[in-house]
């Protein structure tokens, strides 16, 4: 009996030891040079779909990922199964778009965003959340065997010393209202009004907004811990469908999750000791090199790629992307202006003979528009303290909170004056 005990105790440790250190996918013969990712794709800009992906294989890079909106369905409530079905059918069969015969040899992974999840700005609350996983399993072309909420996963290409190990998350599944709610499914120009109310939580409110609220849930929060420890691998992507580190307050991202974030920001600091540690993000239809320390070299960066269709210039409100990324730039790696508006895909070189990895953002026409620099993969990598990922900007900042206590004061020193004039005039 005893000596059972002991031969199942030994097999749970077993199993939890390889548990702890296999990917969900794994190519352990292969060194990854070349990847290519991209996010927010719509097939109603087919012609722009078919340049891009054009662009992209010519590059043939070794994988692709996506990071987000892999497709958008019509109309603004939630999309039905059979709408997203029929839309990931169109990417995989209709040669117009120019996905259809993308085919890199380590296949396509990724995770998803609103869109491709079935509903503007929708989280926890949406129905279905099964059917839909299942649904972009399909599409991707494989399939996680555990039984898991969210469609986050794991992938190693290469064996140490030249492992590299991306970490997708699920920013949907799990995920908490904002204390504003998103109105973008419910109204007319309800993404306009969303963008607004994120602005007022964090602009005027943040106090009165639970800092508490989850973006990933706890499963996946222990999940990606554990994929972090003890991974040997020398280069960590992580992939956020949702900017990790923008202080842009009127888009979705981490920033509206102030107690998640610092999280992240621990955990980095911890992988930092092992890995070089870099972030990849869609959403927001420009591409952007964005830096928590943009004062301190080697900082962990985070490389932004978003629309392969379309751009934030395009709509009838797209005079408002530039002025608005100009405002919001404390976040910006180097220089301010180190954004790109413009239909634009990612690509992650890595030079094994000099340990450097570089991550680029290119045009629709295949040319280089942003880019890390080279970037050493050489240990000691550079780690960061308590104190210095507290000095990280954070969107929830109050910032138009000294505007509006000006704005209150003049009037009410207007109202006092005039009551007093008033009473002089009775008097
Ligand atoms: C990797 O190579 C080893 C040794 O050549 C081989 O035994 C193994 O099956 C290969 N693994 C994969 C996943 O191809
Ligand atoms: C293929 O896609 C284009 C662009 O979205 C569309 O106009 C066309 O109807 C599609 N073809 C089929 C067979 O669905
Ligand atoms: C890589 O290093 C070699 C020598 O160490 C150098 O000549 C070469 O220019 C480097 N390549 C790149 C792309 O920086």
């Amino acid at each position: 009996m005893k000596r059972l005990r002991c031969i199942i105790i030994f097999a749970i440790a077993l199993s939890r030891v390889s548990t702890a250190h296999a990917a969900d996918f794994e190519f352990p013969n292969i060194t990854l040079t070349k990847a290519a990712f991209g996010s927010c794709h719509n097939r109603k800009y087919a012609a722009n779909a078919q340049k891009t992906w054009s662009s992209i294989r010519a590059e043939e890079p070794q994988i692709f990922f996506w990071t987000g909106d892999s497709v958008y369905t019509k109309g603004r409530s939630e999309a039905s199964l059979d709408a997203l079905q029929y839309e990931y059918k169109q990417m995989k069969t209709n040669a117009t778009l120019g996905y259809s015969d993308f085919h890199p040899p380590l296949g396509i992974y990724g995770t998803w965003d609103d869109h491709d999840y079935g509903g503007n700005d929708a989280g926890r609350e949406l129905p279905n959340r099964r059917e839909r996983a299942d649904l972009f399993w399909e599409f991707l072309g494989h399939r996680i065997m555990k039984n898991r909420d969210g469609v986050y996963s794991s992938l190693t290409v290469g064996s140490a010393p030249r492992k590299v190990k991306v970490l997708f998350l699920d920013t949907r599944w799990h995920r908490e209202q904002h204390c504003i709610p998103s109105v973008a499914m419910k109204v007319p120009l309800g993404s306009g009004f969303a963008c607004l109310s994120r602005w007022f939580a964090a602009a005027f409110f943040p106090s009165l907004c639970p800092s508490q609220s989850t973006l990933l849930g706890e499963e996946q929060w222990q999940w990606l811990e554990q994929e972090t420890e003890a991974s040997g691998s020398v280069l960590t992507l992580i992939v956020s469908s949702i900017q990790v580190l923008s202080t842009n307050p009127m888009m979705e991202g981490w920033g509206h999750f102030p107690s998640e974030r610092d999280r992240l920001f621990r955990l980095i600091s911890q992988m930092s000791e092992k890995t070089a540690v870099y972030i990849l993000s869609g959403d927001v239809h420009h591409g952007e090199v964005l830096d928590p320390m943009a004062m301190k070299e080697d900082s962990f960066l985070e490389v932004t790629s978003s629309g392969l269709t379309h751009d934030c210039a395009s709509p009838f409100y797209g005079g408002l992307c530039e002025p608005l990324l100009n405002t919001y730039s404390s976040h910006r790696h180097n220089n301010i202006k180190n954004y790109y508006i413009g239909i634009n895909y990612g690509v992650i070189h890595i030079d094994w003979d000099n340990s450097t990895v570089e991550i680029k953002v290119r045009n629709q026409d295949g040319q280089t528009v942003l880019s890390t620099g080279q970037r050493t993969l050489q240990t000691p990598h550079p780690t960061w303290t308590e104190d210095e990922l507290r000095t990280i900007h954070t969107t929830m900042d109050g910032h138009l909170l000294p505007w509006l206590k000006t704005a209150f004061i003049t009037i009410l020193v207007a109202v006092v004056i005039r009551l007093v004039s008033s009473r002089r005039t009775l008097g």
